[in-house]
């Protein structure tokens, strides 16, 4: 039987992105930032961040059809998917009611896709194996979670953070050392040539397995430089990072103990952190499991992972009504809609 092939559509937060996915073979992705319209404002600005979806929704659309090889006026698609929620619900509106226009203009089915869950079938694109059951440690802006993966779509989220996200805590960090936003890349870069051990910062929650807390570290960070204000930038990025490394690998790898995990996969914006992949690598690696580590492209928001995850929901639940509206505050939990 032939995959069908499903157009993507993401535009949650300040990405403009849609892909055209086959079964696992990814035939085109493209991805329109909005960098510098959020940029000299340290973080999105939701009202601009919808305006900007809107002009480069019908480019970046068109685009994708084209890399893949297909008719942009009669495109051979099988369905089209959308995240749905989480997200800016202006952000969201773009994506969503172009996806369902397309969708009806063509006669083909919509499906509407959960942000987190798509972050999920990122590890199942490019061919990387999957072994089940899977633990998938999903770091992104807004979220950090455990979520063991029993097969594509079957999961159960095991513990999440109490306060920060992993990249809001990059994000905030970098935004008060004077790194831009989105400061998860800065931080990277400039903790490879920086000093790990130069400050002791905390590393939380050590008693409590499957939780994470990043916030202590961020107040931690703002002290060191109030501090030490002659501080290298670089020292203090790599020290930053070596806390948050240390938190998730550990309990990454805690969570595969307790559950007897086969393999682990890394998922979410923060995914694409050097020292994050190279560590979590370093210990499946020791402890004899299988680590999934998908492109740093399909790690950070894509509308190829969101392809994926729509193919997977038509083949199980089938399609949604065009009457489906954004969810912003939908959350990693199966089953909900
Ligand atoms: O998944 P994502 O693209 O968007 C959300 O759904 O939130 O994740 C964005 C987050 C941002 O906080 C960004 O700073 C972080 O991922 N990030 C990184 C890196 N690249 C992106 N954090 C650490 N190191 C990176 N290389
Ligand atoms: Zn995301």
């Amino acid at each position: 039987m032939t995959e069908p092939v499903i157009l993507g559509i993401e535009t949650s937060c300040d990405d403009t992105a849609a892909a055209v996915v086959c079964g696992d073979v990814v035939r085109s992705s493209v991805i329109a930032t909005q960098l510098e319209v959020h940029d000299r404002f340290g973080g999105v600005v939701p009202e601009l961040a919808s305006r900007a979806h809107l002009e480069a929704m019908v480019p970046t659309i068109r685009r994708a059809l084209l890399d893949a090889g297909l008719d942009p006026e009669r495109p051979a698609i099988d369905a089209v998917a959308a995240t749905y929620g989480p997200g800016l619900v202006g952000s969201l509106l773009v994506g969503l009611s172009a996806a369902k226009a397309l969708a009806f203009g063509l006669g083909v089915p919509f499906v509407g896709v959960n942000h987190l869950e798509a972050h999920l079938f990122a590890p199942t694109l490019e061919g990387v194996p999957e072994i089940y059951p899977r633990m998938v440690l999903l770091v992104s802006g807004g979220h950090t979670e455990l979520v063991l993966v029993t097969s594509r779509g079957s999961y159960e989220v095991l513990g999440a953070t109490i306060d920060d996200a992993a990249g809001e805590a990059f994000d905030k960090v970098a935004r008060f050392l004077g790194l831009g936003y989105p400061g998860g890349p800065a931080v990277d870069q400039l903790a490879s040539t920086g000093n790990p051990t130069a400050f002791a910062f905390p590393r939380a929650l050590r008693d409590r397995p499957f939780e994470f807390s990043f916030s202590g570290l961020k107040t931690s960070v703002l002290r060191a430089v109030a501090l030490n204000p002659m501080a290298a930038t670089e020292d203090l990025c790599a020290s930053f990072q070596r806390a948050v490394t240390d938190v998730l690998v550990d309990k990454t790898m805690a969570a595969v103990r307790a559950t007897g995990a086969a393999s682990v996969a890394l998922a979410g914006g923060v995914a694409a952190n050097g020292e994050l992949r190279s560590r979590l690598a370093a210990a499946c690696a020791d402890a004899g499991v299988p680590c999934a580590l998908a492109s740093r492209a399909f790690c950070t928001d894509n509308a190829a992972m969101v392809a994926a995850a729509g193919a997977h929901a038509l083949g199980t639940r089938g399609p949604d009504p065009l009457t489906l509206g954004p969810n912003p505050g939908l959350s990693l939990s199966p089953g909900e809609r």
